[in-house]
């Protein structure tokens, strides 16, 4: 599991809410994944997009969508998700009973599993469930808002799912303050695949940022 390409993935929380399909456009070929923050201003104070508008944006571009439901009920709105054509789904470990049901749900309706944790949860409890998903989401902030300052104390949750995952294939993302003078620490810590908002689409040239980002990550990971 050494080596594994870095993925990178902008949020489109920072970017044009009225323009998507161009945001979108303007980065497709340097990125991996569109990472959707779908908040409900009940899980977390913000609000955002929803199902509708993962629906328009999946017919609107062909990169993966990797939707991040920061909802409450999970259990109740993910699947719609996975039915909408997502790439990839994570919920979060604290909105729901049984991630692991959700997750079996989820691979049945299409999608890949992912499950998220926020700046207060303990990694531990979880660790075993790692067969189970494809991608494990650790926060580097408090959830909710783009253009937070990344918490560098959050990487040893990183550093134990590394140290978990054996020869699983399940992708170690974070979230929140990744930029291109945090996306090496995060790298080394063992993270795979990168968020990063306002450091792509902040930037005048969001592409390139993102390209830049790519090959920070890829320099310290080797
Ligand atoms: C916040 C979201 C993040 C956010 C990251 O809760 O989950 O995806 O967009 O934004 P930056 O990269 O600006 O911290
Ligand atoms: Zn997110």
């Amino acid at each position: 599991m050494e080596h594994i390409e870095p993925l990178i993935a902008p949020s489109m929380l920072a970017a044009d809410f009225a323009r998507l399909a161009d945001e979108a456009a303007a980065v497709a070929d340097a990125v991996d994944w569109l990472h959707v923050d779908v908040m409900d201003n009940h899980f977390v104070p913000n609000l955002t997009i929803g199902l509708p508008v993962v629906e328009s944006l999946r017919r609107a571009t062909d990169v993966p969508l990797d939707c991040h439901l920061m909802i409450d009920d999970p259990d109740r709105w993910a699947i719609g998700y996975a039915e909408a054509g997502a790439y990839n789904v994570s919920f979060h470990a604290e909105a729901t009973d049984d991630p692991v049901a959700l997750a079996r749900r989820l691979r049945a309706a299409g999608s890949k599993a992912g499950l998220a944790i926020d700046r207060d949860t303990l990694i531990e409890p979880y660790l075993d469930l790692l067969p189970e998903f494809d991608t494990l989401l650790v926060m580097t902030i408090k959830a909710g808002f783009g253009g937070q300052r990344f918490l560098p104390e959050l990487l040893d949750k990183v550093r134990a799912v590394k140290a978990a995952r054996g020869d699983l294939s399940v992708r170690i993302e974070v979230d929140g303050g990744i930029n291109a003078d945090t996306i090496e620490q995060a790298a080394q810590a063992g993270a795979d695949a990168f968020v990063a908002g306002t450091a792509i689409y902040g930037a005048d040239d969001p592409a390139a940022a993102a390209r830049a980002l790519r090959e920070r990550a890829r320099a310290a990971a080797s």
